[in-house]
């Protein structure tokens, strides 16, 4: 098929689990367009990032993401490994057949791994989530966000911190699109279908009488001892409350080595969706060093404790109701008291976190490719 035939064409990515919830709304989008005549057209390529059902194909179940067109199944890797075989295999896919444009979402290492292929055959890329920086090199994430932003075309972003390093970093306001945050659309459309995990019931959970948690970076899981200590601290911290925590396949490799766990700690697998977050909603709070869950805890109002020195989410602890506390877990007690003392912020909402921003990405493309009005 020739470039022409594909001027409408776009590529969408998503490789792990956090760029699932962040396709949705763009792709629910796109068919809304179509249905009312639109030649704008998708194609949705998943890398295998991701790989097991609980960390990607249940999500695409519940989030009604079509199957994807095309798996380039490159499963785990170090960094490098899985780099390089997202790249040789999206770079062959595009060869075959080459669309007019590549989105991309997030900061995983699949967005990073197609943005400069695309580029580098001449195909426009469009970032959504563009501009957040966490100002640490040590997280491959933030190394993914810088080096796909450098080559980026279009810029969809969540915030207006995200628009001043933007410019900052010399991108024209023509290529800059505040819009929003699709990861806020995903949660806005769900909160009604949110669904109580099997073991609410059996664990004895009630609303605001437990904690949620989540931990898989590097820096606190990667070491048994530095992990069992951070457990230890919220075992301690959390008066006798139940912590329930899914564990990601990362962490799971560092609790196999560990003994003697908090007695309060429910260990239960990654859970989908709907039901990670009813157990978010109906938290007293949340203890994580997930970047997105800070999004979602301050839509939802729910208290959110973050181990970690800095975050690419600032208007989550300016507006909302996150709070970095930092990798150390003696800042865990303090942080806790001052929550059950009634003592923790309330938060708003940012800007655009308003359930439209698909739609409004979505617009702007088809004003990008020049794609013929709908009816036109
Ligand atoms: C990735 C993203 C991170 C995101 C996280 C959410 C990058 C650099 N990081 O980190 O931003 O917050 O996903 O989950 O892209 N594994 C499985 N099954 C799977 C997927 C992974 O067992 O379906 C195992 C892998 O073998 C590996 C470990 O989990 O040992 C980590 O997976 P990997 O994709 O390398 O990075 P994440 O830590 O998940």
């Amino acid at each position: 098929m020739s470039h022409d035939d594909n001027g409408h064409l776009i590529d969408i990515i998503a490789g792990a689990r956090p760029n699932f919830m962040k396709i949705a709304p763009i792709i629910r989008a796109i068919q809304a367009r179509q249905k009312a005549g639109s030649a704008l057209r998708w194609r949705l390529v998943h890398t295998g990032q991701h790989y097991d059902a609980r960390m990607s194909a249940d999500f695409f179940d519940q989030l009604d993401i079509p199957a994807p067109d095309v798996n380039l199944e490159v499963g785990s890797g170090t960094q490098a490994e899985q780099t390089a075989a997202i790249m040789v295999r999206y770079e062959q896919l595009l060869l075959q057949q080459r669309g007019a444009l590549c989105l991309v979402v997030g900061d995983v290492t699949s967005t990073m791994a197609c943005a400069i292929v695309a580029q580098k055959l001449g195909i426009a890329v469009a970032h959504v989530e563009a501009g957040i920086r966490s100002d640490d090199w040590t997280m491959p994430e933030e190394i993914n966000r810088m080096v796909t932003d450098a080559i980026t075309n279009w810029y969809f972003t969540t915030s207006e911190v995200a628009n001043d390093n933007l410019r900052r970093a010399g991108v024209t306001e023509d290529r800059i699109f505040f819009v929003g945050n699709t990861m806020i659309d995903t949660l806005l459309v769900n909160l009604p279908r949110l669904k109580e995990p099997p073991f609410w019931v059996g664990a004895g959970l009630q609303s605001r009488r437990y904690f949620v948690m989540t931990m898989h970076r590097p820096a606190n899981v990667d070491t048994a001892d530095g992990f069992a200590a951070v457990l230890a601290a919220i075992g301690r911290g959390v008066r006798g409350m139940p912590v329930v925590f899914p564990v990601h396949p990362r962490t799971a490799k560092t609790l196999a080595a560990l003994g003697g766990l908090p007695k309060n700690l429910l260990l239960v697998e990654p859970q989908p969706y709907l039901e990670f977050n009813y157990l978010v909603k109906h938290a007293l709070a949340v203890i994580t060093d997930s970047g997105g869950i800070t999004e979602e805890t301050t839509v939802m109002g729910v208290p959110c404790i973050t181990m970690r020195n800095t975050t690419e989410r600032p208007e989550t602890v300016t507006l909302g109701t996150n709070e970095l506390i930092g990798t150390d877990p003696a800042q865990l007690k303090p942080a806790l008291d001052r929550l059950f003392d009634g003592r923790w912020k309330t938060g708003s909402v940012p800007p655009l976190w308003d359930g439209k921003t698909g739609e409004r990405i979505v617009e702007r493309l088809e004003v990008l490719l020049g794609t013929p009005a709908a009816g036109a």
